[in-house]
């Protein structure tokens, strides 16, 4: 929780205060590792009453504890747990404001690990899911129903970045007595401060932009006041935490992310520019451009972007086609994730998942992160792939 310490001072000077402690270091500047699972204690009447600041590994250790301080303060939370994945803490985050009975609404563009923990766990918990059109806005009231309890935003929605109206939904859900869980990984408290919107939980795959080496899973949630007690006592019931190493690397990842994501950002529009100059390239989903559903409210909301977008390709190059592309790239790698120092390119289709918004792109598409290469190193493998796109349709064009 704050110590007050950094109040008042800018994002970058505060990640490279919080999360240590230097006075109880001997004066070195990163917070020791704590690895452990016993705790010993002085006295007998001391263990029978619980009385040390630690009582056992799975309870929290000065590690652990220093992350998660560290997440409260950039987030404006009022506390943090910290599990060993991103989908882990988006399960804790549901687990925290569910209970058999309840009725949740999700948007149709959730990131689809999200989606099947809902379809393969909390129905057999007896609760009852809802997708609705992520760019619903105040409209979300027509979906509720007297027994919804938790609306889940994931802004911008995974694979086609649809960015949502938060604050119209958070509204409508404080009058209501609803809670609000947002995914806030693609921004990060950075970016987009999720309690200040009104959302009760906010959820990031640290695995991504926190971590921004690719060697790290983990995942993060901030309460605002009101729902911390109850985030924080799922968490005590399940003890599910991440490893001291896993929370030193956060840390580290840490003091660096500001830049790292001001680059991101600066990385990602010029790509997301430069593609939508390509030929081949029907249009490009980038929260920052005009052309991508919700721009308005992300021009309103955020404070900027980061290194991940889509793009849609014209609709006459077809799937071999595509592999001819994707299966030749030399720098761009075709792995799940982002947020790291490596560029990515995946193909995606959404249309076979989503259930209430029709998702008809004119073409294939692709994802892309951005990563630290040389953005003309970037283009020049992108502009040969889309050569190979392009010249395999001219080569294969009698078998159509
Ligand atoms: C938007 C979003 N949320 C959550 C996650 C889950 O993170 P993790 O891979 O750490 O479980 C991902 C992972 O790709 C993601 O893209």
């Amino acid at each position: 929780m704050s110590n007050g310490l950094n109040e008042g001072l800018g994002v970058a000077t505060k990640l490279t205060r919080l999360g240590r402690d230097v006075d109880t270091q001997y004066g070195f500047v990163n917070a020791p590792v704590y690895r452990g699972s016993t705790v010993v204690f002085k006295t007998m009447d001391d263990i029978e009453n619980l009385r040390a600041k630690y009582i056992y590994g799975t309870y929290g250790s000065p590690t652990i504890e220093h992350l998660e301080n560290a997440w409260s303060e950039l987030t404006g939370g009022a506390g943090t747990v910290i599990s060993p994945s991103g989908l882990g803490a988006i399960a804790l985050a549901l687990m925290t404001t569910l209970k058999a009975g309840d009725h949740l609404l999700m948007p149709d563009s959730v990131y689809r690990p999200t989606r099947a923990f809902c379809e393969n766990f909390l129905n057999k918990f007896g609760v009852k899911v809802t997708y609705y059109d992520p760019l619903i806005g105040r409209g979300i009231l027509d979906w509720i129903e007297p027994n919804t309890t938790t609306i889940f935003l994931e802004s911008p929605g995974s694979q086609t970045f649809e960015v949502q109206d938060v604050p119209a939904i958070t509204a409508v859900a404080k009058e209501l007595g609803i809670k609000t869980i947002i995914d806030n990984t693609w921004a990060t408290p950075i970016f987009f401060q999720a309690h200040a919107h009104g959302c009760d939980l906010s959820v990031e795959a640290g695995t991504k932009y926190l971590g921004g080496h690719s060697d790290l899973l983990m995942g993060l949630v901030s309460a605002n006041a009101e729902t911390w007690p109850a985030l924080r006592m799922t968490y005590d019931s399940m003890h599910m935490l991440p490893g001291a190493e896993d929370c030193f690397l956060a840390l580290r990842g840490l003091r660096t992310m500001h830049l790292r994501v001001m680059e991101a950002e600066r990385r990602g529009l010029e790509m997301a520019q430069w593609m939508l100059l390509q030929p081949e390239v029907a249009a490009v989903l980038h929260p920052a451009m005009e052309s991508c559903p919700g721009h308005e409210f992300w021009r309103r909301d955020f404070s900027g972007s980061t290194g991940l977008f889509s793009v849609v390709l014209k609709p006459e190059y077809s799937k071999p086609a595509l592999a001819s592309m994707l299966d030749n790239m030399s720098i761009f790698g075709m792995g799940f994730s982002w947020g790291g120092f490596e560029s990515l390119m995946i193909p995606f289709d959404c249309s076979e998942y989503r259930t209430v918004t029709r998702w008809r792109p004119m073409g294939l598409c692709l994802r892309l992160q951005i990563g630290l290469e040389d953005l003309n190193d970037l283009k020049d493998d992108i502009r040969k792939g889309l050569d190979r796109l392009s010249s395999f349709m001219g080569l294969h064009e009698y078998e159509s």
